[in-house]
């Protein structure tokens, strides 16, 4: 995506789709809107008077101004309530634009950054940017045939008008770029099937952030993973014959003395559920089950973008889990980085071992604070659905602050209690624990096991099964990857940067 910043009246800036939002119950036209308007010969104010238009969330009406004006045509979204506007809404009316330009053929379109609604030049171009640049990813390499139900026109111009404060308009357009730009590349990478995303490609792609980007990319293969004795990593890799990987990036931004902060992100590219196996039906999404890695590795691309004064290290476990004659089974017990072993009650709860050596692994780069994320537990979904990944965690201002982050960035997460009680429910009576508890409060022992795992350092936990992918429901998201949670993240690291 091309964005460009262009100070000048909207109605007089060239465009094939001007863009203005409409608060809902607007009386009097102001700003755009009224010069809109004025150009349209008084047709905007008779579509609301008809209430053609009444400015309900979402809601679009299309003008078509006379030839010789700026913009060829004019789209105008309703917001909502004007004093209820906030970043997310401005996503939803921005990523329902590009839907009508998709709709339309329309390659390109302007957008108005009004200063009539209460959040600041810098945070309107963020979330209009987000919204846009969102809205306008699609997935389609895999595709060699035109989809005659998909516009064969991507939105691939964006042009944010602005009349207010040129510094601040930037600063949010650059923000909201790299930030959209993170999260396409988590929802690409997701998307990539399980044969083509396997652990050895996210490496490779880390590698590529590592060259494009200027991070310090290191990568541990089967021997290095075993000279680090992760061993519960290597147990679930043990079924496959995919190689796992070990992915640490590091973004140094900051004094060398500085912790870093530490983003951890299962890397699962396929969780068939090994011995224990899962049902055919839907496992096919198992190949989302790297969103975790994925939205690390696009949280550290914006983070380096962003040349961020900060130092921040991406951590990626990665693995396949599958059958074999070789794969771990039932039962066995396992030893860990840390050193206590699991027994291994059930294969599908692989997510945690293969967080449990990245954990560990965390302790060792002296953090500031280590936030993981990962597709973990059906249950989560169970508990929140898919409007909150759910956050547990040892830190409470760590906790509150990853909420903040996530209410800013649209990318919402709810707590639940990681209290000692639960642990009675990990006891194992061969090993140091078991890496299940049973089906009761699966999210907060699932979580209480990674915690076995994190030393003293601050942590939280998302477990971002209900959030990471989907059928698509916003205008800014298709079917499929979402990129969740990069944008939290990076709203979190940003809110880190003193
Ligand atoms: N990757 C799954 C969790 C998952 C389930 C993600 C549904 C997205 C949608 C994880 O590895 C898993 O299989 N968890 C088990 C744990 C159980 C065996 C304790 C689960 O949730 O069923
Ligand atoms: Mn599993
Ligand atoms: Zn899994």
């Amino acid at each position: 995506m091309n964005v460009e910043l262009i100070l000048q009246d909207p109605l007089t800036v060239p465009s094939p789709l001007l863009v203005l939002p409409l608060p809902e119950g607007t009386e009097t036209l102001e700003g755009a809107l009224a010069s809109a308007d004025a150009l349209m010969g008084g047709e905007l104010e008779r579509a609301l008077e008809r209430k053609d238009i009444t400015g309900k969330k979402e809601e679009t009406f299309l003008l078509f101004p006379p030839k010789g004006s700026g913009p060829e045509r004019i789209l105008v979204v309703g917001t909502g309530k004007g004093d209820e506007v906030d970043a997310e809404v401005l996503r939803r009316v921005f990523g329902r634009a590009v839907r009508v330009a998709e709709g339309m053929r329309l390659g390109a379109l302007s957008v108005w950054v009004d200063p009539g609604f209460s959040l600041s030049e810098a945070a309107y171009a963020q979330a209009a940017t987000e919204g846009v640049v969102l809205a306008a990813w699609s997935y389609k390499e895999l595709k060699t045939q035109e989809d005659p139900d998909d516009p064969d026109t991507d939105v691939t111009h964006l042009s944010l008008i602005s009349q207010g404060d040129e510094e601040e308009a930037r600063r949010g357009l650059l923000i909201g770029l790299a930030q959209a730009r993170g999260e396409n590349l988590a929802r690409t990478l997701q998307s990539r099937p399980g044969n083509v995303a396997t652990p050895t490609h996210l490496g490779e792609e880390a590698k590529r952030l590592g060259k494009e980007y200027g991070l310090n990319v290191t990568i541990l293969g089967p021997k290095e993973i075993m000279d680090e004795g992760m061993g519960a990593l290597l147990a679930v890799a043990q079924g496959s014959e995919q190689e796992p990987r070990f992915i640490v990036l590091e973004h140094r931004g900051g004094e060398k003395k500085d912790p870093p902060l530490v983003l951890v992100g299962k890397g699962l590219t396929f969780d068939a559920g090994g011995i224990s196996i899962k049902p055919a039906s839907g496992m096919e999404d198992m190949k989302y089950d790297m969103s975790g890695g994925a939205a690390v590795l696009g949280a550290m691309q914006a983070v380096a973008d962003l040349s961020l004064p900060i130092n921040v290290t991406g951590v990626v476990p990665s693995s396949e889990n599958l059958l074999s004659g070789k794969a771990v089974k039932p039962g066995d017990v396992i030893p860990t980085r840390e050193g206590k072993t699991v027994e291994v009650v059930n294969t599908d709860a692989e997510g945690r071992l293969i967080l449990a050596d990245a954990l560990s692994f965390a302790q060792t780069l002296k953090p500031a604070a280590v936030v993981d994320c990962a597709t973990l537990t059906g249950a989560c979904v169970v508990a929140l659905g898919y409007q909150a990944a759910g956050i547990l965690g040892t830190d409470e201002s760590l906790v509150q602050a990853l909420r903040e982050a996530g209410d800013r960035s649209g990318e919402r997460c709810w707590p639940l209690p990681l209290w000692k009680e639960y642990r009675e429910q990990l006891k194992s009576s061969v090993a140091d624990l078991k890496n299940v508890g049973g089906r009761p409060a699966g999210t907060i022992t699932a979580a209480l096991f990674l915690k076995e795992f994190v030393g003293e350092v601050p942590w939280a936990h998302l477990d971002i099964a209900g959030t990471a992918y989907g059928e698509g429901k916003l205008s800014y998201h298709r079917k499929g990857g979402y990129g969740a949670p990069t944008r939290m993240l990076l709203e979190w690291v940003r809110s880190r940067v003193a």
